[in-house]
């Protein structure tokens, strides 16, 4: 049993070393996050770690997208889409958390837990059959 929001499991590995150690590490951020939410903390803690989080996910998404580029994926531009829309909505939910909106907390954590699983095991997914084809 584990209180996490995400655990990260075999079935998540997109086949690539580095890309599976980055969404290993933004997972556990976004575990950080929940146990911050759900234990009440300050929110000088929990704004920190909405940070690292936010900051992490630009600096993994710019690297897949580099990834994804140096092997010529052919739906990288529809992939990098995806990638804008989660910087985009992260963006306005940070903005939402900071005016202290009703359920502000409960929609990030519901948000960032749909968006990464649906994003990894659907999406990077794809990327992940074609290198394994390439590389
Ligand atoms: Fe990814
Ligand atoms: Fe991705």
């Amino acid at each position: 049993m584990t209180d996490n929001l995400i655990n990260w499991n075999e079935t998540y590995s997109v086949g690539n070393a580095e890309m599976d150690e980055q969404h290993k590490k933004l997972i556990d951020i976004i575990n950080k996050l929940f146990k911050s939410f759900k234990e009440g903390n300050a929110q000088e803690i929990t704004s920190e770690i909405l940070y690292e989080m936010i900051e992490y996910s630009n600096f993994h998404l710019n690297s897949e997208e580099k990834l994804l580029y140096k092997y010529n994926y052919p739906e990288k531009d529809k992939h990098e889409k995806l990638h804008e829309e989660f910087r985009k909505k992260t963006n306005e939910l940070k903005f939402d958390l900071k005016n202290s909106s009703e359920g502000s907390h409960y929609k990030l954590i519901e948000y960032l837990k749909e968006w990464w699983t649906n994003h990894i095991l659907v999406e990077d997914k794809k990327y992940s059959k074609f290198l394994s084809h390439t590389i």
